[in-house]
């Protein structure tokens, strides 16, 4: 029966690096890289021993293997479960020995081929699919890690627009993103407008470039919001902070935010 799907198959192809585990022959947990894992077929993975040899041995051992593969633009990849299988020729040595050449080069040992014959799949979601009242779509949430991963093109400052929408909503308990973007444009930035010039001399003050003025003077009005309902400092800081919301703000970002709140509101 295949149990690898399409969308297993473009999570292997995206992730760029699965993780695998197998067993010492001392019952100890083994865990490690593999840049090479991909689809072999319905049923199966595989990747190139290039410089695994505990790997190697534990499978020689015990042959039990989970893999995972998750992409972290998507936040999202699969856990696949089953027995490797060592082999050092045939059909999946070949392929794995020959991708390996054509895309690093001849220097690197093709050691071995590890075919995983999966047995079961079961997904991996970020906690940000799950526990947010507003449910996360996929292409937002991977906006947003394409910006903090650096990967974001000429859409970065839009899609960070966008993520701060979603968590001014959450702080100032407005009911939905669009009317946090409404208030934004109506208001926000008008107040923002009015406290560039203050902004523009402060961050000259400090020796920082003239483009830090306008997301001073933004996040300064958030703050300054934020006050005006009720939001703690420790609160704010949760709420920028917590792991599980991967839509908000940078550290950096986050840094300043609360630093200005403690000035302004402390
Ligand atoms: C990004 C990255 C990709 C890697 N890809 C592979 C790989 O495809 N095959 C391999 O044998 N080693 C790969 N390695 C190296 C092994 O993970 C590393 O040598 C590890 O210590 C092997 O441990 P093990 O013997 O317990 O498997 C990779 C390492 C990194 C950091």
């Amino acid at each position: 029966m295949a149990v690898i799907n399409d969308d297993m198959r473009s999570i292997v192809a995206s992730c760029g690096l699965g993780y695998a585990a197998t067993v010492t022959p001392e019952g100890a947990p083994n865990l490690s890289p593999k840049g090479s894992l991909a689809v072999w077929d319905d049923d199966h993975l595989y990747f190139a021993d290039i410089a695994s040899p505990q790997t190697i041995e534990n499978l020689r051992h015990n042959p039990g293997i989970e893999v995972n593969a998750v992409d972290i633009v998507k936040r999202r990849g699969y856990r696949f479960r089953g027995t490797g299988e060592v082999v050092s020729d045939g059909p999946v040595f070949d392929k794995a020995a020959q991708v390996l050449h054509e895309t690093h080069g001849p220097q690197y040992p093709c050691n071995h081929a590890v075919l995983i014959h999966v047995e079961e799949v079961r997904p991996l979601l970020s906690p940000a699919y799950m526990f947010n009242e507003t449910p996360v779509a996929e292409d937002d949430l991977a906006a947003v890690w394409r910006g903090k991963l650096g990967l974001a093109g000429d859409g970065g400052l839009a899609r960070r627009a966008a993520a701060y929408e979603k968590v001014l909503s959450a702080i100032l308990n407005f009911r939905s993103v669009e009317e946090v973007r409404d208030v934004f444009s109506r208001e926000v930035t008008q107040e923002a407008a009015e406290g560039f010039a203050d902004a523009l001399n402060q961050v000259r003050d400090r020796g920082q470039p003239d483009e830090y003025a306008m997301a001073d003077a933004i996040e300064h009005v958030i703050i300054l919001r934020s006050a005006e309902n009720d939001v703690t400092p420790e609160q704010l800081e949760r709420l920028f902070n917590d792991p599980d919301h991967h839509e908000m703000p940078s550290e950096e970002i986050t840094s300043r935010v609360v630093a200005v709140w403690e000035r302004t509101a402390g």
